[in-house]
């Protein structure tokens, strides 16, 4: 996030527009943190994970008393466009505010989980899914050495957008993830036909997995081979911090380019994306209906069965 907030801070001055920081996300805008930003503020920042402007959950913003206090507060600053950085629920109150006061937002999308509409790859994906293969690969080396089966879960709520990546990237054996609907059962099925020369194994859990993440496998595992030592890993917020990679950098930086310029050619209610390459800007409402865009399609779930076991 701290490289886009530096794209945009730069690509305002260049067309010699002044930029506000807002502190704590849609908190900040309600209770009027704002703080001004020039060249220097975003100074050695793109190397930094998390964000300089801090973010937090806003309940006040899901009212409609909270969005006039924030609306009030951008017209007391004389600030005429908003650039918000996030995914589902910040595109959601974007949406409601840009549309209720017809007010100029752009979005960026930010979330580790890639799981939005509108662009192949979001702001922290990539990182995230490097911060996994690392992580793992050095898990790795106990389960083959130890010929221990690992159950390693990773973030993703509502998407197995990061375990399918990292899971290929690692060579796991089994790969849980909600889109393919694999139960315990399955997995138990796969494990019995995979290789026999080869007791470790590392099977990856997205959180969001319908089976109920890897405690709940681990546990069903354990009592159908009581023999073999099964391990579970939780991987948690490591996933979410730390050195941006530079795919990320370069996307993000690409991004916050193309939130100001948007706004300048008069794009609102719009989030901005990267297909094929390409930039494209998409209205919020498409870009949180994430399961169309970002489907996890047969051919990939194809490339893990070929592959894992
Ligand atoms: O941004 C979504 C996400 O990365 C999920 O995959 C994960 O469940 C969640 O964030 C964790 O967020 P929190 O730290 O608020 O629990």
């Amino acid at each position: 996030m701290n490289a886009a907030i530096r794209a945009v801070v730069r690509a305002s001055l260049y067309h010699n527009l002044s930029v506000t920081g807002v502190l704590r996300g849609y908190e900040g805008l309600i209770q009027g943190d704002f703080i001004p930003m020039e060249g220097k503020s975003v100074a050695n920042i793109i190397q930094r994970g998390g964000t300089i402007l801090k973010t937090a959950r806003s309940k006040a913003f899901r009212t409609i008393e909270g969005r006039k206090i924030a609306h009030k507060n951008l017209l007391d600053q004389n600030i005429d466009a908003l650039i918000v950085i996030g995914g589902d629920g910040t595109f959601t109150g974007a949406d409601i505010f840009s549309k209720e006061f017809n007010f100029p937002v752009i979005g960026l999308p930010g979330t580790i989980d890639n799981d939005l509409a509108g662009t192949d790859f979001t702001i922290g994906y990539d990182t995230a899914i490097n911060t996994v293969v690392n992580a793992v690969d050095k898990i790795r080396d106990t389960a083959e050495s130890h010929d221990r089966i690992f159950l390693v879960e990773v973030m993703g709520r509502d998407s197995g957008l990061i375990a399918l990546r990292s899971g290929i990237g690692v060579g796991a054996e089994a790969i849980m993830i909600p889109e393919a609907h694999m139960g315990v059962d399955d997995l138990i099925t796969r494990i019995e036909n995979g290789r026999k020369d080869k007791a470790s194994k590392i099977i990856i859990v997205a959180e969001g997995d319908e089976a109920g993440g890897a405690y709940v496998v681990g546990e069903a595992l354990k009592s159908k081979f009581p023999n073999s030592d099964i391990r579970i890993s939780v991987l948690g917020h490591i996933q979410r911090g730390g050195k941006p990679s530079c795919m990320d950098r370069v996307l993000a930086s690409r991004f916050g380019v193309a939130a100001v310029e948007g706004l300048l050619m008069g794009k609102t209610d719009v989030m901005v994306g990267q297909i094929n390459r390409e930039i494209v800007f998409t209205p919020f409402s498409q870009a949180i209906k994430h399961i169309d865009a970002q489907e996890i399609t047969p051919a990939w779930l194809r490339l893990v069965e070929i592959l894992s076991l």
